[in-house]
């Protein structure tokens, strides 16, 4: 089939968090089952020109409401071995800065009309380059006006007469909220702005009008599938949700092996696997010195990557840490950015216990394996977690997650005590400190009186397989699922 993916993240591009890694692996995992699969992606000005090959395709005008057009250029770049297209959208005013979605000091406040840009520039860009999909598969609230344009102006945009609208929820914590004002900008009918659809107390949902129009809705787990169903899971929405149960799936989200793998992963400074742990050692010692803590093999080395947002229960590590290190022999290693409040609670841990915490504040890919591969136990006391891709990559790297049974977690990590499979990890529940503090003392526990169990967990979450071409099997079943919806029979 021909695919095409709207996202405002596609890693190595452009990448924030766990979107980036999920849309490139379906990519690939797509056009490797030989589907023809493209990706369209802002072109920011955070994406290094000089470190990838990008080809000029042409430009078009994209005409928004208001009689606002836009000329915009499109870039070719390819991904991975597969080379698989990604046609980046070159709009200087709106994406020639350097983040995503924010800037330190906050979200820009065009959002709205940088994300409507480039919903209506993706059917553009597929119209003047004649790729006419049969899907698209749009991810999260910046490409949610998709599905919304195509079903608003089916005359203007006959050629998608066939084409149906995959909308996966990666976050629905995040809905692209905006003020009444940006409807013109839109170009949608005033009539259109109503709680059913659009309107929400007052302000425009974009995420909230794609849960209405696309055919088919996926989220990245089954459980959080259920969870959004929920008033606190479906953050507002539940009831829409609701209403598209029968066109909802949840599937869970895999780990790109070519990126991922502690037997070859080249960023690392020492490769290992489940049958030869040695390598794992000599990781963990490296990271140590790189971060300036004692290089200690007898002490068990806890770790958080981490965007630094409530979701991530950051304020549980607040809670539940100064006491644990004051009380246990641990080590402890941080990497995050976001909140800024969270970043100076994480630099004054450090500075408080010298000998037993490092923090980075920041991004670094590069840093992010060297903490997989180098620490003993990974923290996610996520308050939710849709999929949760860190604790898979924690799992792949030997280090054992200790996360809270929310979400994507409870469908990829095995507590130590279930009755029916051997274990990969220690799952808490309470979302508390001291909820935390219990499992991260369960951890040290093991550490102290039962290496053996601590290393049969670590190689059965070595052993787990979270691939992405069962993922791919699953997303192709819903685009069957999608187009009969739309009407056309599945070919
Ligand atoms: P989310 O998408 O909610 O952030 P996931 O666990 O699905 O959560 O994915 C997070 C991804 O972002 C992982 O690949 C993780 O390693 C990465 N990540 C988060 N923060 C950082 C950081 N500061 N530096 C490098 N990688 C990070
Ligand atoms: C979101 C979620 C995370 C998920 C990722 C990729 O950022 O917070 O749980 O793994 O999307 O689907």
């Amino acid at each position: 089939r021909k695919i095409v993916f709207v996202a405002a993240e596609c890693a190595p591009l452009a990448k924030v968090g766990g979107v980036g890694d999920a849309v490139e692996g379906l990519a690939l995992a797509l056009a490797r089952r030989g589907h023809q699969v493209r990706v369209i992606l802002p072109f920011y000005a955070g994406i290094d020109r000089s470190k990838i090959v990008t080809s000029l395709l042409g430009s078009c005008c994209v005409h928004m409401g208001a009689g606002q057009e836009h000329w915009i250029a499109v870039w070719e770049t390819f991904l991975g071995e597969e080379r698989v297209p990604v046609w980046l959208v070159d709009y200087q005013s709106y994406f020639g800065r350097p983040g995503v979605y924010d800037e330190p000091t906050g979200e820009y406040a065009d959002n709205a009309y940088r994300f409507a840009l480039l919903a209506k520039a993706a059917l553009e860009i597929c119209k003047s380059l004649a790729f006419i999909p049969d899907l698209f598969h749009v991810h999260d609230w910046p490409a949610a006006l998709v599905p919304v344009f195509l079903k608003a102006w089916p005359h203007l945009l006959s050629p998608f007469g066939k084409t149906a609208t995959v909308l996966t929820l990666h976050n629905v914590g995040h809905q692209g909220k905006y003020g009444s004002s940006v409807m013109p900008y839109l170009g949608l009918e005033w009539t259109r702005f109503q709680p059913d659809f659009i309107e929400d107390y007052g302000q425009v949902n974009l995420l909230k009008a794609g849960v209405h129009d696309a055919d088919f809705l996926t989220t990245v787990s089954p459980a959080y599938a259920d969870e959004i169903l929920e008033p606190v899971g479906g953050c507002g929405l539940a009831p829409f949700f609701a209403r598209r149960k029968n066109d909802l799936r949840g599937i869970l989200n895999g780990v790109e092996e070519t990126r991922w793998d502690p037997e070859v992963d080249p960023l690392l400074p020492a490769n290992f696997s489940a049958r030869n742990l040695s390598g794992k050692s000599r990781c963990k010692e490296a990271l140590q010195r790189r971060m300036g803590l004692p290089a200690r093999s007898d002490l068990p080395l806890f770790a958080m990557v981490s965007r630094l947002h409530l979701q991530k229960g950051i304020h549980l590590v607040r809670d539940a840490l100064p006491s644990l290190l004051r009380e246990e022999s641990i080590q402890c290693v941080f990497l995050g950015s976001g909140e800024a409040e969270f970043e100076e609670f994480l630099r004054g841990l450090a500075r408080t216990f010298p000998d037993q915490v490092a923090a980075s504040v920041g991004f670094s890919e590069e840093l992010s394996h060297w903490i997989f591969a180098g620490s003993d136990f990974f923290l996610m006391p996520s308050l939710y977690e849709p999929c949760g891709l860190s604790q898979l990559y924690a799992m792949r790297y030997g280090s054992i997650p200790v996360a809270r049974a929310t979400g994507g977690i409870r469908n990829t990590v095995i507590d130590l005590e279930d009755k029916e499979r051997p274990g990969t990890g220690l799952l808490f529940l309470e979302p508390t400190g001291q909820g935390l503090t219990a499992a991260c003392r369960r951890a040290i526990d093991l550490w102290e009186k039962a290496p053996e169990t601590l290393t049969a967990l670590r190689v059965e979450g070595m052993k787990q397989l979270f691939s992405w071409t069962r993922t791919a099997r699953e997303y192709e079943e819903v685009y069957t699922e999608a187009l009969r919806r739309r009407g056309v029979s599945a070919g």
